[in-house]
């Protein structure tokens, strides 16, 4: 071999080594990387946790009856703790800004709490009528109906014995998008003195969305009113963590209905701007609450119902609340036409809750979808009737996320 094709040799291996790098490289990089996802795909699928339910017994109601707590877990870990007496949440984990779960609602460790000193309504499911009927009277078709006057001369979410102290026939179970519990209850025509045999269903949903949803329904054999709701307290920063006055409100609505000094509302829908009910712009719950302000007055803070901007029945934003250590923020998804935003103004430190917290005034917030309080003799409010061949439906979501 000459030495020019001894050269021209060298230089052809030496482009074809170089070239092989350059093809095979990337190509080779593109497999190790390909081979590194699946794997951690793989990795990851066999981690992910499904949604799941279980139950434990929760306590023996006073006539015997055995009561259980089921334990809602969604695809994150993310649990909720609801009982079958009242249809009680009686925990709710949720992440904060660095993944740490904590529990955001108030209530107690055992059923005897809440069967003994649930005079807040803690975490509890609301009938037949959520807030208060003046007088604890309506009248339906020409006949006038008498409820238990519980809250001064007023009837008050239901009356001596509501839908948070009765007991509710359960069944479990989980679905692709999360864990479910759905709830029935049969009121009795004339229980609490109002009319109809009523069948209710609520249906708790723990969505992999970090959602709590409740889908309620009710049927009735006679005409009657209802107006259901929830009723958890929430903080935030973790139940019993203190007051929530830091908690950053945001409330989708221009009006509220204000009310008299026993909370019964007027009939007018006042508009918020210029006053200390107007958290369109996102203000701390605790930056006005103690002005000199007469519906503040009638409250002892806030507990009122605010007319939430919407058209029919879409299931729409009512509010967002959020709190400024944990970076938790809690978004509330209504098809209801009003809110009730309540500040905790009753608790007064003599309830010890989970854990061995104290309660204090203000140491949890209500956000309750709800119709009007007082609707059965409020013309001008959206009708509260439901009518025998009818359904009565809400939606209501309460979501979860951190920043
Ligand atoms: C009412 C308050 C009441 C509280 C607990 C709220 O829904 O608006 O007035 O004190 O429930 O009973």
């Amino acid at each position: 071999m000459n030495l020019r094709l001894y050269i021209r040799l060298r230089t052809e291996r030496n482009r074809a080594r170089v070239a092989h790098k350059f093809l095979c490289f990337p190509a080779l990089a593109a497999l190790l990387t390909c081979l590194t996802l699946t794997s951690l795909c793989e990795a990851q699928a066999a981690k992910k946790i499904q949604p799941n339910v279980s139950k434990q017994p929760f306590g023996k109601m006073d006539d015997g009856t055995q009561v259980d707590l089921y334990t809602l877990t969604n695809a994150h870990g993310v649990e909720a703790r609801i009982t079958n007496y009242g249809g009680i949440v009686v925990s709710l984990k949720v992440p904060d800004r660095t993944g740490k779960l904590d529990d955001v609602v108030l209530g107690y460790d055992n059923l005897d709490g809440y069967l003994k000193n649930n005079g807040p309504y803690m975490g509890a499911l609301i009938g037949r009528y959520a807030n208060r009927i003046a007088k604890g009277r309506f009248k339906l078709n020409g006949v006038e109906y008498r409820l238990a006057q519980n809250n001064g001369e007023n009837h008050l979410h239901g009356g001596l014995k509501g839908f948070d102290k009765v007991f509710w026939s359960a069944q479990s179970g989980t679905r692709p998008n999360g864990a479910s519990l759905t709830l029935t209850y049969v009121s009795k025509d004339g229980e609490e003195g109002y009319p109809g045999n009523v069948r209710v269903t609520v249906v708790y949903t723990l969505t992999n969305a970090n959602e709590l949803r409740i889908d309620y329904s009710a049927t009735t054999d006679k005409t009657t009113v209802i107006n259901l709701t929830h009723h958890s307290y929430f903080n935030l920063a973790g139940q019993g963590q203190g007051d929530i006055l830091q908690h950053q409100m945001f409330i989708n609505a221009n009006r509220f209905t204000p009310t008299d000094q026993s909370s019964i509302p007027t009939g007018k829908l006042k508009n918020i701007r210029g006053t200390p009910f107007d958290f369109l712009k996102p203000a701390a719950i605790g930056a006005r609450i103690d002005q000199d302000d007469e519906q503040l007055g009638f409250g002892h803070g806030y507990d009122h119902n605010w007319v939430l901007n919407k058209q029919g029945q879409a299931l729409t934003l009512a509010a967002r609340v959020r709190e400024p250590k944990s970076g938790r923020i809690m978004e509330v998804f209504t098809t209801e036409p009003g809110i009730q935003f309540y500040t905790g103004n009753f608790l007064d430190g003599t309830i010890t809750g989970k854990a061995g917290k104290v309660y204090n005034r203000r140491y949890g917030f209500c956000l309750e979808a709800q119709h009007f309080p007082d609707s059965p003799n409020q013309p001008g409010f959206p009708t509260v009737v439901l009518q025998p061949r009818g359904k009565y439906r809400q939606t209501t979501i309460y979501r979860f996320f951190a920043k």
